[in-house]
């Protein structure tokens, strides 16, 4: 098995409130899928965050294929491992559906041709080709979720980690999701889901669970 996320002795405190996390081991496997639990405050997000470089630890260590995140910088982390905020608008600003796409390699003034062809790629394989030029702010939930992941996919990252992913989606929302999940495992990516859904972890039964309670991740 290849290791993806290797997380050793890590604990970590918030500069103001008294919510401490501490992740004593955690292995998350490359090319499968893993679930992270618990109840609303125990810690996931601040485990996401953590082991996407958002946030440091105070002490222990974070490896992703190998290299200790301390040695990285956000964005180096960012390539290898994408994560998908609780509420993806956060993460959307650029205006249209196109520009957000675009956006980064725009910044970089990177080969035109290659990222429109891989933008156009991506979004009609989660169903957005039509909605190019439509403004953000006049997409669904479940729009705004597959283009927020679409603009994550655009980095390449061989690692993804969604932040409670079916909060707000309906039913059909929630099946184009799962099936995505699907699609992404059988390209060889590794994914981390938080959830405390029961349709999804029974969607995905015989996942590892990683359960945090408490500010305590366990097996
Ligand atoms: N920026 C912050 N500063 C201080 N405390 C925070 C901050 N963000 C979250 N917390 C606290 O940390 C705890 C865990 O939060 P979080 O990781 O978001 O939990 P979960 O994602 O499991 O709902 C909660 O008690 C929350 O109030
Ligand atoms: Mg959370």
């Amino acid at each position: 098995m290849t290791v993806a996320i290797s997380v050793t002795d890590l604990v970590f405190g918030y500069q103001k409130g008294n919510f401490t996390l501490s992740c004593p081991h955690l292995r998350l496997e490359q090319g499968k899928l893993s679930l992270i639990t618990g109840a609303n405050g125990s810690g996931k997000t601040t485990l996401a965050k953590l082991i996407c470089g958002i946030l440091r630890p105070s002490g222990g260590s974070v490896q992703i294929f190998g290299q200790a995140t301390s040695e990285l910088s956000l964005g180096e982390i960012g390539r290898q491992v994408g994560y998908l905020f609780q509420d993806p608008s956060r993460q959307l600003f650029a205006g249209t559906v196109w520009k957000e796409m675009t956006f980064v390699d725009h910044l970089l003034e990177s080969e035109q041709g290659t990222s429109t062809k891989k933008a156009q790629d991506l979004l009609d394989r989660f169903g957005l080709g039509e909605l190019k030029s439509r403004s953000i702010y006049f997409l669904s939930g479940g729009e705004k979720q597959r283009l927020a992941l679409c603009t994550i996919l655009m980095g390449e990252p061989r690692f993804l980690i969604l932040d409670e992913p079916t909060v707000g989606l309906d039913k059909q929302n929630r099946v184009i999701l799962y099936d995505i999940l699907d699609d992404l495992l059988r390209e060889g990516r590794g994914i981390a889901v938080i959830t405390h859904e029961n349709e999804l972890i029974e969607r995905f039964a015989g996942a590892p669970q990683i359960k945090v309670e408490r500010g305590q991740v366990s097996l």
